[in-house]
């Protein structure tokens, strides 16, 4: 199915600059078969892949439109941006918009995001991980499709530095009620027991991974907006949408 995002025009990912190259010559080279028995044998450092692997790095999950991503990249040169985005045609059109402001510090990678924390990303690289308005899934047989799982706060634990910070903003009361039954288990030491063993057993958590904090907009936000998404900017008029930080534990 085509959204036709590009209205006619062909959306240009500028592989090798913006998007990040896949296939042949890939940037991201194929999972080892070692990572099946190993998992870390497929993880790397993606801070290698921008100009100066040294600076501040942060991730966005799911980038749709890709204002949010256009904006904070602009706003904060400094900082280094990652967004990831599973469906082809909203990666191309995000990607084609960071190419036509010949943004220097963010990249695109076109692909599921709880899969590429799990098996490529190395421990400790993100300074903080954005998920705003994450698809609901409201059927009851496809919530093990949100991204918001035990085993994605594990991976997004293992991957942020000490002191990093889970960015989420949902308007789905449904979606948020999930979301907070979870963050309540990763925040409370009582209810720690809650997680899974297996999902315990695959990192050396501590018993409160996380702290929650407020959810401060980002400075250059206008008056009224959160995170001003597209997906913000549309269809959250009537009330704020629900936000929060988790700070992992230093
Ligand atoms: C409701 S849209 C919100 C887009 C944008 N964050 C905004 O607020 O305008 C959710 C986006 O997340 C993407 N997405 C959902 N699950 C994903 C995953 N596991 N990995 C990467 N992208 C994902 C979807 O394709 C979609 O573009």
């Amino acid at each position: 199915m085509s959204f036709d995002l590009g209205r006619g025009r062909t959306l240009d990912d500028a592989l090798g600059a913006i998007g990040i190259t896949t296939g042949p010559g890939s940037e991201l080279p194929p999972l080892p078969d070692a990572a099946m028995s190993s998992p870390r044998a497929g993880q790397f450092d993606p801070r290698a892949w921008f100009k100066d692997p040294t600076r501040r790095f942060e991730i966005e999950i799911g980038c749709g439109k890709g204002t949010f991503i256009l904006e904070t990249s602009e706003h904060e040169p400094a900082t280094n941006f990652l967004g990831i985005e599973w469906a082809r045609e909203y990666y191309l059109y995000t990607a084609d918009r960071l190419r036509r402001v010949q943004a220097a510090n963010v990249r695109m990678l076109h692909t599921d995001a709880g899969d590429f924390l799990r098996w490529r990303v190395q421990d400790a690289v993100a300074h903080v991980i954005h998920l705003y308005f994450s698809d609901p899934w409201p059927k009851a047989k496809h919530h093990k499709n949100r991204v918001i799982q035990h085993r994605f706060l594990a991976e997004a634990w293992r991957v942020l530095i000490p002191g990093g910070e889970l960015r989420i903003v949902t308007d789905h009361d449904e979606l948020w009620a999930w979301d907070r039954e979870h963050f309540d288990v990763w925040t409370n030491p009582d209810r720690w027991t809650q997680v899974p063993q297996q999902v315990r057993d695959l990192w050396p958590m501590p018993s409160k991974p996380f702290d929650e904090l407020a959810f401060t907009p980002p400075a250059w936000v206008g008056e009224g907006q959160t995170v001003a998404t597209n997906y913000e900017r549309k269809m959250c008029v009537d009330r704020p949408p629900h936000a929060c930080v988790l700070k992992k534990r230093d």
